[in-house]
C-alpha cells in the first residue's frame, strides 16, 4: 500500500477520523474537499462524499484515479436489519448489493444488470486484519451483507423487501457503489458501519439521535485498523 483512501458519506462520519491528525492539507476538487494527512509515513486522503450512490461513486473514483489511492477504507453508519445488531454495534461488509437496482421487468434478478453482479465481495485480507484488531481490542463486530440504495429506509415493508430479497444484515446509501468502483479498478477495499437506527418506524429520529455516537464508534475502530496497516 502506498496511499490510503478513507471515506465517509457525511461530515459527521469523517470528523472523528480527522481529529486524529494534527497536520491536514485541504485540496478542493470536483465540488468536494479532500484532506491529505500522513500517519507514520503512510499518505492518507480522507473525504466525505455527500449522501447517496452517485456522490459516493464520484468520490471513490476521484480518490483512486486523481489522488492515486491504492487501498480504500469506508467508515460510517447504517440501518440495522439483523436483529442481533443493536444501535452502536459494528458490521464489516463481506459483500454488498444495490437494493434499488431493478430491471426485474426484463426477467433479471433484483440488484442485477447485465455486465454487473448482484453481490460485490470486499477484500478478504482487509477483513482479516480488521477481525484481528477487534480480537486484540475486545471489540464486538459481525461480518455480513450490506445493501445499498438511494433511499433512507424507514418503513417496515421497505426493510422487509431488502431483508428477504438480499438476505442483508444492514443497509445504507453508499457502500455498494464504492464496492463497484474498487472492484472495477482492482483496488482492495473495506466497508465498516456502526448501526444508527433499525430502518423502520422512528428510524429518522434514531438516526438524528445516534448518528454522531455511532459514527464515532466506527471511526475509532477504523483508526485502530489504520494503525495496524501502517
Ligand atoms: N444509514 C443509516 N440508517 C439508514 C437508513 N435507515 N436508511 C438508509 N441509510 C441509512
Amino acid at each position: 500500500m502506498t496511499k490510503l483512501a478513507i471515506m465517509g458519506a457525511m461530515e459527521e462520519e469523517i470528523e472523528p477520523l480527522l481529529a486524529h491528525f494534527d497536520s491536514v492539507n485541504k485540496v478542493d476538487y470536483a465540488n468536494n474537499t479532500y484532506y491529505e494527512v500522513n500517519h507514520k509515513g503512510l499518505d492518507i486522503v480522507i473525504a466525505y462524499s455527500k449522501i447517496g450512490k452517485v456522490f459516493a461513486t464520484l468520490t471513490a473514483s476521484t480518490m483512486i484515479q486523481k489522488f492515486g489511492c491504492d487501498t480504500l477504507l469506508f467508515s460510517g453508519v447504517a440501518g440495522g436489519i439483523n436483529p442481533a445488531l443493536k444501535i452502536g454495534d459494528l458490521i464489516i461488509a463481506d459483500k454488498l448489493c444495490q437494493h434499488d437496482l431493478d430491471i426485474t421487468a426484463f426477467g433479471h434478478p433484483a440488484g442485477y444488470v447485465p455486465g454487473g453482479k448482484v453481490f460485490v465481495e470486499t477484500t478478504k485480507a482487509l477483513r482479516e486484519v480488521a477481525i484481528e484488531v477487534a480480537l486484540e481490542n475486545d471489540i464486538k463486530v459481525i461480518e455480513g451483507t450490506i445493501a445499498t440504495g438511494d433511499q433512507f429506509v424507514y418503513k417496515s415493508d421497505q426493510k422487509k423487501f431488502i431483508e428477504t430479497t438480499f438476505n442483508a444484515d444492514a443497509l445504507e446509501m453508499e457502500g455498494a457503489s464504492v464496492a463497484v468502483v474498487c472492484d472495477a479498478l482492482d483496488v482492495p477495499f473495506f466497508i465498516l458501519r456502526a448501526i444508527s437506527d433499525t430502518a423502520d418506524g422512528g428510524a429518522d429520529i434514531d438516526f438524528d439521535a445516534f448518528l454522531k455516537t455511532s459514527a464515532i464508534n466506527s471511526a475509532n475502530y477504523l483508526i485502530k485498523i489504520v494503525q495496524k496497516l501502517s
